[in-house]
């Protein structure tokens, strides 16, 4: 806990930086606007430090047939003929330049979720770049800021390429990583398939639409049904869960097992939290430290999802071979996470966002903010871009005026949930999704370092192909 003095003190550091490099008697006065910067500092770096090491990566997306479920060949589309696609696993410092080629029979984009990349290097068709047409190539090189759980998949039709197959996953390591026994990735998804064992062939349905996307009926980790992880007695894990479902939300349930959440999309927590109450949207990360008791040789823990009042099983954690000692050391999650505690009425509101649908379009249904369906095909810009300045706190307000659920992501920035129905709460992380619940009003804040035009959209693909997103200009 921080006292009033050193809060007070690492404000005037804060301003007085901005004095020498500005000298305009406004910056004091735009800092003694703004406690919320002042908290802000030492939260994450504004830029990235390269320390040379270059990462020569080769990312190809093809149509591919795969393993998947209990062994049998499947259909998909594939990163490097894998499902999951690679995983990138990179130390924070590194810098990664990854050539792209697209072999699939229609263009495409990799977008690097959660990464605060140059803003070229973001993947948005139309917005950042032109999209990669089939057989053509494109180069990505970026130097990631944050050490966390990071994932990339196409932002073009995503709803269908992601489905069928196209998503990866970058670790981006500590410069010294937390010496746990054993360092594991989950991926959860799920697969609508037909009676025939198919991937199911229409994409964007009229029921995906007025629904919560696509949902499948067959869930998998890591590509297979239920997997048995086999785990030591005494052994610390870190255990990275990433959901790239289309539209399911999951909630895991860890049994009898001691789990803590530690990193929230990436960024580590202020301190150590139970996992009850997490919701692991599309696109969300956690990242669990889990100690195995010594003493349970022999047992086995089901990990089942409770997200929907029909439990569904995920996995299966058991206990075997002989005991090892338990690596000791502090949680890594102690990270700083600004308290941000001033109302709406004290900060104000930069940008309301109103999330709802209308009939019409391609699908026949849209999904809006602010009554405007983008469509990623057209490479139109929304007209009215929120503008965040660098630097600066900005409150926004998501307004679910539908009856569905929607994972909001906002490229380029974390952010902390602030309230719920007018009511605070002081989330102890930083993320870059958040399910905003039916007819919720959820305000979030952020102070965006990173300048250009980054994308803020619902992260269920199919609400985002029939237009929910849009475009906020950093500058
Ligand atoms: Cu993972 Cu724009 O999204
Ligand atoms: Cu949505």
């Amino acid at each position: 806990m921080k006292t009033g003095n050193e809060r007070g003190s690492s404000f005037i550091r804060q301003c007085r930086g901005r004095l020498i490099g500005v000298l305009a008697l406004g910056a004091l006065a735009a800092c003694r606007r703004s406690p919320e910067v002042a908290e802000f500092a030492g939260s994450y770096p504004k830029e990235a430090s390269p320390d040379g090491t270059v990462h020569e990566l080769r990312l190809v997306a093809a149509p591919s047939q795969v393993a998947l479920f209990d062994g049998r060949p499947f259909d998909v589309w594939a990163y490097n003929s894998q499902v999951p696609g690679p995983t990138f696993r990179v130390r924070l410092g590194d810098t990664l330049r990854v050539t792209f080629t697209n072999n699939l029979p229609q263009p495409t984009t990799v977008h690097w979720h959660g990464v605060r990349v140059p803003n070229a290097m973001d993947g948005v068709p139309g917005v950042t770049q032109a999209p990669v047409a089939a057989g053509e190539t494109f180069v990505y090189e970026f130097t990631p800021k944050d050490a966390g759980t990071f994932w990339f998949h196409p932002h073009l039709r995503s709803s269908e390429q992601v489905e069928r197959g196209l998503f990866g996953v970058l670790i981006v390591e500590d410069a010294t990583p937390p010496p746990y026994s054993r360092d594991e990735l989950w991926v959860l998804d799920d697969w609508l398939l037909t009676p025939q064992g198919e991937l199911f062939p229409e994409f964007n349905t009229r029921r995906d639409l007025a629904h919560d996307g696509r949902w499948g009926n067959f869930v998998t980790v890591n590509g297979r049904s239920t997997p048995r992880f086999a785990m030591a007695p005494g052994e610390r894990v870190r255990l990275r869960l990433l959901n790239v479902a289309n539209g399911r939300v999951f909630a895991p349930d860890f049994s009898a097992l001691d789990v803590k959440v530690i990193a929230v999309d990436g960024l580590y927590t202020a301190r150590p939290l139970s996992l009850s109450g997490f919701e692991l949207a599309p696109g969300n990360r956690l990242d669990l430290d889990i100690t195995i008791p010594p003493d349970v040789a022999g047992q086995r823990f089901p990990v089942v999802d409770r997200f929907t009042r029909r439990e569904i099983p995920l996995a299966e954690i058991a206990v075997e071979g002989s005991r090892v000692e338990t690596p000791a050391f502090d949680s890594p999650a102690r990270s700083h996470v600004p308290p941000w505690r001033r109302s709406a009425e004290e900060t104000g509101v930069r940008a309301e966002f109103k999330l709802n649908a209308r009939s019409g379009g391609p699908f026949g249904i849209q999904w809006t903010i602010n009554d405007v369906a983008m469509d990623h095909a057209t490479h139109a810009l929304p007209e009215n871009r929120p503008h965040f300045p660098i630097g600066e706190f900005s409150r926004l307000r998501f307004v679910n005026e539908s009856y569905r659920i929607h994972p909001m992501h906002i490229h380029g920035m974390f952010f902390k949930v602030l309230a719920r129905n007018g009511t605070p709460v002081d989330e102890p992380h930083f993320r870059d999704t958040v399910l905003v619940h039916p007819k919720e009003t959820l305000e979030i804040g952020t102070v965006a370092e990173d300048p250009g035009r980054w994308m803020l959209h619902c992260h269920i693909l199919e609400h985002a192909e029939s237009g929910m997103m849009t475009v906020v200009e950093v500058r």
